[in-house]
């Protein structure tokens, strides 16, 4: 084991990359409120570098918390001190990884089609960027790519239109990976434009679909976020831009909207990992997107993809209040379990606004920023996340 642990140490100095060798994720179960607000209390030490993949939210509903190696001692104490039960989920986060990145090399080819790309193992950003260029190539009266900017380090920004026809149809937004560390989220956009392709003509009721409405899907929405998760940073999920004044990188580009900005659930500290910005928009990979809506005019829905958990969460995310369209947004969230939905086909643990689903604690995650942002530019009947 200690072989293995300095091997993997030095393989992680000789390529520059982050290591989270030793680092343990904890399942924490409080068991009333006063435990609840312990584990924030804990969410506040900075100096723990504590990296929460499930926040405290209510007593009873499950608290998962990555803690690196130097940590894992003083937070052990601290739970077991005030009497909070946990269990060690993850007993060390780089073997995941390292087994993760074999998988990934061991399948590595360059897909000459559609149809040879490898959609059970994860990619690069070339590699799905490929992947764009090919599905187009081969779909081009019914797929195109379109750029919609260029990101802070300088890489274009994809849109993947689906459209049948048609000048400006209304239509569905889908967007995946603005988190760029929630891999499986631009896996899945990936295979779900292939599906889009294979779908149409064949299945009836997606078909009459596509031929009234049309499909925008961004599927790699934060690029230099995704590129550094690859070559530095497993963990990275904010965008790569630097803030004056601060030795931290990046934006959470799902807080950076201009939507109940600074409220509840975002950071004001550079070094959160939910930090908002410096002003809503200041990100380009979110201004981008901004421009393209509104430009659009006509979009309809949108649905936004995220990973670890099982949540279907619509508007709004900041505050009580339930949405104009609360009723609509609540039956539909229903309905998925009655195969309306295919996207969410699986039971999802929590439907209802996100303010209810995971963010009752302010200094916690408003995970559905862009959706309130994008409820507030017209009539949209409906917002899905999933995070
Ligand atoms: C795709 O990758 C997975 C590993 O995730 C592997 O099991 C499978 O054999 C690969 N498929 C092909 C066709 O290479
Ligand atoms: C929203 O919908 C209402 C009723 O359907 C309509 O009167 C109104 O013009 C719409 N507003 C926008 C911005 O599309
Ligand atoms: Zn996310």
């Amino acid at each position: 084991m200690r072989g293995l642990l300095v091997l993997s140490v030095l393989l992680g100095a000789v390529f520059g990359k982050e290591e989270f060798v030793g680092h343990q994720v904890l399942r924490i179960s409080a068991a009333d409120e006063a435990q609840v607000q312990k584990v924030k209390e804990l969410e506040d030490l900075e100096h723990l570098q504590l990296d929460f993949w499930r926040g405290p939210a209510h007593p009873g509903s499950p608290i998962d918390v990555r803690v690196p190696f130097p940590s894992i001692q003083a937070v052990k104490i601290f739970l077991e001190s005030n009497g909070i039960s946990y269990d060690t989920m993850i007993e060390d986060v780089q073997s995941l990884l390292d087994e993760e990145q074999e998988q990934m090399f061991a399948f590595r080819s360059r897909a000459r089609s559609t149809d040879t790309f490898n959609y059970t193992t994860y990619h690069t950003l070339e590699e799905i960027y490929d992947f764009l260029d090919l599905l187009v190539a081969e779909n081009p009266h019914l797929v195109s790519k379109i750029q919609i900017g260029n990101t802070y380090e300088g890489r274009p920004i994809y849109v993947l239109k689906f459209s049948t026809g048609g000048s400006k149809r209304p239509a569905i937004w889908i967007d995946t990976g603005i988190h760029s560390r929630e891999w499986v989220t631009q896996a899945s956009g990936v295979w779900f434009a292939k599906k889009i392709t294979q779908d149409y003509g064949q299945d009836a009721a997606f078909t009459a679909i596509l031929d009234t409405l049309d499909i925008f899907l961004e599927i790699v929405t934060n690029p230099d976020g995704f590129a550094f998760t690859h070559s530095k940073d497993r963990m990275w999920r904010k965008t790569r831009s630097l803030t004056a004044g601060s030795l931290c990188v990046g934006v959470d580009p799902n807080r950076n909207w201009d939507a109940g900005f600074g409220l509840a659930g975002a950071s004001s500290n550079p070094c959160s990992q939910t930090y908002r910005g410096k002003f809503a928009n200041s990100e380009v990979e979110v201004k981008s997107i901004v421009d393209f809506v509104k430009d659009h005019g006509n979009i309809k829905a949108f649905i936004s993809l995220h990973s670890y958990s099982q949540l279907l969460m619509y508007p709004y995310g900041y505050k009580t209040e339930p949405a104009p369209d609360q009723d609509e947004l609540t039956l539909m969230a229903w309905e998925d379990q009655q195969g309306g939905l295919p996207l969410f086909s699986e039971k999802s643990r929590h439907r209802g606004s996100a303010f209810q689903g995971c963010c009752e604690s302010p200094g916690l995650s408003l995970r559905n920023q862009l959706q309130v942002w994008q409820h507030h530019q017209g009539n949209l009947s409906s917002q899905w996340k999933q995070y």
